[in-house]
């Protein structure tokens, strides 16, 4: 069967768990190389990775173009403002014309449907590149960053702050699959939807919803947070101000504990959803973070093309 990536759960705990060692000893073996370089065995040598964005990105965009060229390969990008998409072509036609054309698809996209037709249509590997309802791939990288900082996944205190969006969502579902528990703190109706925190619980993670910041901080080994307001939705004045409480900065850095790492999928709004000081503090590890979507990206190319997991 084609091994698509819509979700983490399509590749599950044991595949992500490999995907995750395979990006350290690739990021070892490759120290100091230019960026473009491929990795000694180029095991995607020749493949192609086709990108479609309807939405706009830098560190999807370029990590992916980047990971196809350390795996040997290479990617292009179909814009929908210049492909026949942005002009009312059939996801279902481009699936099956691209499947022709290239080994592997990547979509971000802001319906997760239009992921999920893709995929249905299509006959080589679709990757979610981030939807309205998650963002798999940043959560590979994310785990990928808290190992390499010294953080085992099982037990880990992990909050969240601000907006229960899509990046919160995927969070969840790794606590589920890694045994991590979420103190999720958000102003009431901004929670994460119900499938999430409930898929996290029935795999027996503990996730605590509240509205108080600093319950959600206090002890935690990681914080995470992300915008305010996501690609897509509006800029609302309200929104901005139930989430002024929900600011990562010092006060809130200084419940959880001494040694936990700020994380943030970025782009950052500094002086929003994070202060300067903790955005430029030593416990933040978002460049780390950044560069990680390269590493994690690679071992979830080599999972749907079947050399991994
Ligand atoms: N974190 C992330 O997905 O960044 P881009 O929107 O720049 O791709
Ligand atoms: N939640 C953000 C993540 C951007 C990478 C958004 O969807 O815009």
């Amino acid at each position: 069967a084609v091994r698509n990536f819509l979700d983490l759960s399509d590749a599950g705990g044991n595949a992500i768990a490999a995907m995750l060692a395979d990006a350290q000893d690739r990021k070892a073996a490759r120290a100091g190389w230019p960026k473009g370089k491929p990795d000694a065995d180029a095991p995607l040598a020749g493949h192609v990775l086709g990108m479609i964005f309807e939405k706009n990105s830098t560190r999807t965009r370029v990590s992916f173009d980047i990971a196809m060229r350390q795996l040997g390969g290479s990617a292009l990008i179909l814009d929908s403002g210049t492909s026949q998409l942005g002009r009312g072509e059939s996801i279902a036609d481009t699936a099956r014309v691209l499947s022709r054309m290239v080994d592997a698809i990547m979509i971000r996209t802001d319906d997760h449907a239009k992921a999920e037709e893709l995929a249905h249509y299509a006959h080589v590997p679709v990757i979610n590149g981030l939807t309205d309802r998650s963002h798999p791939c940043q959560i590979v990288a994310d785990l990928l960053t808290m190992v390499e900082h010294g953080k085992a996944l099982p037990g880990l205190e992990i909050a969240w702050l601000g907006d229960g969006n899509n990046v919160l969502h995927s969070i969840l579902e790794a606590a589920g699959l890694f045994k991590f528990n979420v103190r999720v703190g958000t102003p009431a109706g901004y929670e994460p939807e119900s499938e999430f925190v409930e898929l996290a619980r029935s795999a027996g993670s503990k996730v605590t919803l509240t509205n108080d910041a600093g319950e959600a901080a206090r002890g935690a080994d990681v914080i995470v947070t992300d915008t305010w307001v996501s690609m897509g939705q509006d800029h609302a004045e309200a929104k901005l101000a139930a989430m002024a409480p929900f600011q990562v900065d010092a006060d809130l850095m200084a419940l959880a504990k001494q040694d936990a790492k700020f994380l943030h999928c970025l782009p950052a709004h500094v002086g929003e959803e994070v202060s300067e000081d903790v955005f430029e503090s030593s416990q933040s590890v978002v460049f780390d973070e950044a560069e990680n979507r390269i590493h994690a990206q690679k071992a979830i190319l080599l999972w749907c093309h079947g050399l991994l997991g």
